[in-house]
């Protein structure tokens, strides 16, 4: 499958999926701008002659809109939008309740006891809001500035990064799921709305896949995760990113408002 000619913007471009993204849509021949909060995206991107790493932090829709018309400027033109960046929690010491909530159900599965979480009454607002300004404001300030300059070229493919943890009922704080859900309901919407102008949007729901965000989980608790899945084991970034290419591109040109699930089965859908 060739990208040739056309322009890309991946979110999340720094790191795990996106990063993977941005570099097999770059060997297909695309020009890709790849968005990330980390400044280091710059330099991560430094070795791929016609990609562009911009330090943005999509839950600011000044600094997307500026970087969408960057893009406008300097290409007139977009043809896919990736929407990998995300965050399962706001802050590191959200982080580490995560993990050591993930260690007491896991220590009492493995001697035998139960072990209820109490997650809600514990979510602060700023900790909630952080989240869904991240994972779903972002994905939305994206689509905004993306969908002008999709129209104007009569065609375009958004693919957004949703959760198996949105399709099931697992527990976690409520931020994520909710947050990943809600960027179904953003996918779905669009594509029911955008068809007409020949864009597509479509949304892919992992599940464990080898990248820092994965990792930042324990290893126990990890291979435990990647245990529940029929198959057992973790995918690679570069996978996913296969995936991505094939929703961009003209394979998939039959497909919107679809859930792809790269989850080895965990969800079935
Ligand atoms: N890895 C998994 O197992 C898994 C499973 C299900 C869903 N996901 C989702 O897939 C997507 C990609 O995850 P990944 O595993 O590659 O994670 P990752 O942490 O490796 O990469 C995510 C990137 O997003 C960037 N980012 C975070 N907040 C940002 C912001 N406000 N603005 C711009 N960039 C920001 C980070 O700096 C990072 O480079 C995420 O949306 C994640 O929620 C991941």
């Amino acid at each position: 499958m060739t990208f040739e000619g056309t322009v890309a913007l991946v979110t999340g471009a720094g790191s795990g999926m996106g990063l993977a993204t941005v570099r097999a849509l770059h060997a297909a021949g695309a020009t890709v701008y790849g968005l990330d909060i980390s400044p280091s995206v710059a330099d991560v991107l430094a070795d791929l002659d016609r990609a562009t790493g911009l330090a943005v932090d999509i839950s600011d829709s000044a600094a997307v809109d500026a970087a969408f018309a960057r893009v406008e400027v300097e290409q007139g033109r977009l043809d896919v939008l990736v929407n990998a960046a995300g965050v399962n929690a706001p802050n590191r010491a959200a982080l580490e309740a995560l993990n050591d909530e993930n260690r007491k159900i896991f220590d009492a599965m493995k001697a035998g006891r139960k072990h209820d979480s109490e997650l809600f009454e514990f979510i602060s607002d700023e900790d909630f809001d952080r989240v869904m300004r991240i994972n779903l404001y972002g994905t939305f300030y994206t689509m905004r500035a993306a969908v002008p300059l999709m129209k104007r070229n009569g065609a375009g493919s958004i693919i957004n990064f949703s959760s198996a943890a949105a399709l099931m009922g697992v527990t976690m704080p409520a931020y994520y799921p909710a947050s990943k859900a809600a960027v179904l309901g953003l996918t779905r919407e669009g594509a029911a709305e955008l068809a007409p102008f020949g864009i597509r949007v479509n949304a892919l729901a992992p599940g464990a896949i080898d990248t820092p965000l994965f990792r930042q989980s324990d290893d126990e608790f990890a291979e435990f995760l990647i245990g529940m899945q029929p198959i057992r084991r973790a995918a690679q970034p570069e996978e996913i990113a296969e995936m991505v290419l094939f929703l961009a591109g003209p394979s998939a040109s039959y497909l919107t408002g679809q859930t792809i699930s790269p989850s080895g089965g965990l969800v079935m859908v």
